[in-house]
């Protein structure tokens, strides 16, 4: 499963990646606006650390602005990959943008069939919200399982990019489940390797360490 983080922080992206723990990055407008950086700069600043697919979301909402836009974004670097909505003009610039070669990620998921419309209209990746859907009482979880169900019955190649992910429970899940991809706060990711029994089995060692002076260099 590839890891890309939910974020525009370049100091939290570079500390992952020098782990070796960054597959790509995802950005969205609330996360521009809380870099409070000029989004083409900061996007440029990523591509240059990361490798991977860079998500960068189109502010548009009909298809010939979110083409020209996407456009725009793509001269960026070329792991650029346009986010677009997942609404009717967003599938339009799914397809046109898609068809010219570039990566596309189809946002704001929330339902099985709107992830048949993104693969169909040729997307790189889908992107449904997990964190969203439990906000309301519904099963975030449920609805990656079926995408990749249904993926699965008819060998679509989008990748099922699980997103508004909130908790470390919820990336095991999407494992488990099989999504193609996890995108995570840097904090969600870094929790991963938490694990209380840890800390009180290291805490016994180190109390041994020095009841016993035990010294390596
Ligand atoms: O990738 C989408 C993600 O940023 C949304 O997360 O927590 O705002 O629902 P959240």
């Amino acid at each position: 499963m590839k890891f890309f983080v939910d974020t525009a922080e370049i100091d939290a992206i570079a500390e992952l990646n020098d782990l070796g723990m960054v597959d790509g990055v995802t950005t969205n407008p609330s996360l521009i606006k809380k870099s409070g950086r000029d989004i083409l700069e900061v996007t440029k600043e990523i591509c240059d650390l990361v490798s991977g697919p860079v998500s960068a979301e189109v502010v548009a909402t009909d298809a010939d602005a979110m083409i020209a836009e996407g456009r725009k974004l793509v001269e960026i670097a070329e792991n650029i990959a346009v986010k677009v909505p997942l609404t009717w003009d967003g599938l339009k610039a799914c397809k046109v943008l898609s068809g010219e070669g570039h990566m596309v990620n189809v946002t704001l998921c929330f339902s099985a069939n709107q992830a048949l419309l993104a693969a169909k209209a040729g997307a790189t990746f889908i992107s449904p919200f997990i964190g969203r859907l439990d906000d309301i009482a519904l099963d975030g979880m449920e609805l990656i399982e079926d995408i990749r169900t249904i993926y699965d019955n008819y060998g679509f190649e989008t990748e099922v990019l699980a997103a508004s992910i909130r908790s470390a429970n919820h990336i095991q899940d999407c494992a488990r489940v099989g999504a193609d991809v996890i995108t995570a706060p840097p904090a969600v990711i870094k929790s991963l390797a938490n694990h209380p029994l840890t800390d009180k089995g290291l805490a016994a060692f180190l109390a041994d360490i020095e009841a016993a002076n035990i010294k390596i260099l």
